[in-house]
């Protein structure tokens, strides 16, 4: 499994940059006019991609950066996460008849943004200066525990993408999961059920 799982992924600086795109693109989907269940949908993705990506990032890949340079980036970079974080669960005791979600949705959208440039233009170039011969190692672990906070919440995660499709509904699929990080594991038939059980047989240990 190891060396499928190595032949898949990307390393931890590009996972991030994927992970950063695919967001985006969720976020592009909202949209003020759609119905209560469509926001409610694209808005639980997009908060459970966050929640799912800043784990990764403070258990695995901060804590390497952290080793390696002192860097004030690093600092600010986790203060902007404490920061989303905070969104995030606010808009998660939302409704989406709220006078202010649209208002607040995209207040996160703004935050993510500004987060997402400082990461792409400070932190993972000093990653891949940094942690050159590691950052290969660090994509395969980030990967793991991506499938282990995945797979508990795969009947929720299913649910929110059915709400949101309101047309192409396996564009919208491929989007969300592309937003959790799971459009490679789709493509070789490597869904959040097949993740479980390699957690539940032990394959994907805790790290
Ligand atoms: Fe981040
Ligand atoms: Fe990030």
């Amino acid at each position: 499994m190891n060396s499928l799982l190595s032949h898949l992924q990307p390393t931890a600086t590009n996972m991030i940059r994927l992970d950063h795109a695919h967001l985006m693109s969720v976020f592009q989907q909202y949209r003020p006019g759609a119905t209560t269940r469509v926001k409610k949908g694209l808005v639980a993705t997009i908060c459970t991609a966050l929640e799912i990506h800043a784990q990764i990032d403070e258990e695995i890949f901060y804590p390497a950066m952290r080793e390696a340079t002192a860097d004030e980036s690093i600092r600010k970079s986790l203060e902007e996460h404490a920061e989303i974080n905070r969104m995030v669960a606010l808009l998660r005791k939302m409704e989406p008849d709220a006078t202010d979600y649209d208002e607040t949705v995209m207040a996160l959208m703004r935050e993510v943004m500004h987060h997402m440039a400082n990461e792409e233009t400070i932190v993972l170039p000093a990653a891949e200066r940094l942690l050159t011969d590691s950052l290969g190692d660090l994509g395969m672990r980030m990967t793991k525990r991506r499938l282990q906070l995945v797979a508990p919440r795969g009947g929720e995660i299913a649910l929110n993408m059915g709400r949101a499709v309101s047309g192409n509904a396996a564009a919208l699929s491929m989007t969300a999961l592309s937003a959790l990080g799971l459009a490679w594991a789709a493509r070789s038939n490597f869904t959040a059920t097949s993740a479980h059980r390699l957690v539940d047989h032990g394959v994907v240990n805790q790290p």
